[in-house]
């Protein structure tokens, strides 16, 4: 038996499809540990890389201010979390994922654990921590199990956006902004007409921390109509 566990063992690790993969894997794992802004976040112990794109977003259009209530969809491991807390001190600050991420024990910032596509759930839960309140901003780094076929991955993005404005009917204050990031390709103009009809302005912005090969882009959309 132990013979036949070594010949198939020999086998397994000589095949060239097995090589193949494994290569595969190894060279896309070793791009992000050593992507230049994933060093900088794990020398500063930043939850993850993703932080740098907020950081841009927020230089180029200051739309967080330490006066605002924020709500970040999608954000685990929390990134960008750590950012709007170092502006945010004392407003409220949700943040939801379908993943259970390391909470934070700061008093103003709660964690949910739910879907954006379970409305009634979420909506009842953040009810419960902001009353009959509304935020000042929504931000969004939201994104789907990857599939590497990119045709599905850009439409379930741009269908999570999509729920992301449904939520921002009722929890988004009048004239006030949300930040979504979404994989911009040809199912883009469905998510591009949800904002225009509900935002009085729409850009979409690709920060330099963006990997060049990566098709995801910021949709900022200013000024709430209703
Ligand atoms: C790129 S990560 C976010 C990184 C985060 N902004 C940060 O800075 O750490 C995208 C997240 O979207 C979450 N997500 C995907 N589908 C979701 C859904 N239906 N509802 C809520 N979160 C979802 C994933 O679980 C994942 O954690």
């Amino acid at each position: 038996m132990a013979k036949v566990n070594r010949i198939w063992n020999k086998k397994k690790w000589t095949s060239p499809k097995t090589w193949f993969h494994r290569k595969k894997k190894v060279q896309r794992w070793s791009y992000q540990v050593n992507d230049e802004y994933a060093v900088k976040a794990r020398k500063a112990w930043f939850r993850a890389r993703s932080i740098y794109k907020l950081l841009e977003i927020q230089e180029r259009f200051d739309l967080i201010r330490p006066e605002y209530s924020v709500m970040d969809i999608g954000c685990a491991p929390g990134s960008f979390l750590q950012a709007i807390r170092n502006i945010v001190r004392e407003k409220t600050i949700i943040w939801v994922d379908l993943k259970e991420c390391k909470p934070f024990s700061y008093p103003n910032v709660t964690t949910l654990v739910c879907s954006i596509f379970d409305y009634d759930e979420l909506s009842k839960k953040v009810l419960e921590i902001i009353w009959d309140d509304q935020f000042d901003v929504i931000t969004s780094d939201i994104a789907p199990n990857t599939t590497w076929r990119f045709d599905v991955d850009q439409y379930a993005s741009v269908e999570l956006n999509i729920a992301i404005c449904e939520f921002s009917d009722r929890f988004l204050k009048k004239w006030w902004n949300m930040i979504l990031k979404v994989f911009k390709w040809e199912d883009f103009n469905d998510l591009a007409m949800q904002v225009r009809k509900r935002f009085d302005s729409m850009k979409t912005y690709k920060p330099l921390a963006c990997r060049d090969s990566s098709h995801e882009e910021y949709v900022i959309c200013l000024w709430k109509k209703k």
